[in-house]
């Protein structure tokens, strides 16, 4: 028997310390949540994607009455970034979310499962490190990849 750790060391922000790249990425994902379709939850998700041709494409979870044919903010965001630019690599992701008062969280959002194996995809598609930027009010996380959100994971058959 072998035991062994997976770990993932998260970096914590200030608005201030954030790079001029970074803080525009952040604030699309923040922007992003003001096109979200959420009648139902009421919960606002917006994520941006930055290229490496430079471009941003940003994203937002759209609802459905038949809830599980919505989507995520996350998915929405990469799936629309591969379909209009597939031979673009994904740089780095950042995702934020209001409340149902219109409020940004608190406590920086992070993806969901579902997310988190659609994002490995275009990580690997890459063929590096894609980390993720998860907004909160007043801080954001500095996650190093895709794959350290999702220890384990599975990418072939
Ligand atoms: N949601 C996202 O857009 N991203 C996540 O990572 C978690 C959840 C959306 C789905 C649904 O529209 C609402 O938030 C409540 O779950």
């Amino acid at each position: 028997m072998r035991e062994f750790n997976v770990t993932t060391t998260v970096k914590e922000y200030n608005y201030q310390e954030l790079s001029n790249a970074d803080a525009i990425l952040v604030e699309e994902a923040r922007k992003a949540t003001f096109r979200s379709y959420v009648p139902y939850s009421h919960f606002h998700v917006g994520a941006a994607i930055a290229l490496d041709n430079g471009q941003i494409v940003c994203g937002s979870n759209q609802e459905n009455a038949a809830f599980s044919s919505g989507t995520c903010a996350e998915r929405s965001a990469c799936f629309y970034a591969g379909a209009k630019y597939p031979d673009a690599a994904f740089i780095k992701i950042a995702v934020a979310a209001r409340d149902g008062n219109g409020e940004f969280l608190d406590t920086p959002v992070s993806p969901c499962g579902h997310c988190r194996q659609a994002l490995m995809e275009y990580e690997g598609r890459a063929g590096h490190d894609v980390p993720l930027l998860l907004v909160g009010r007043d801080k954001v996380y500095e996650v190093p990849s895709v794959k350290s959100l999702l220890p384990l994971t599975f990418t072939e058959f």
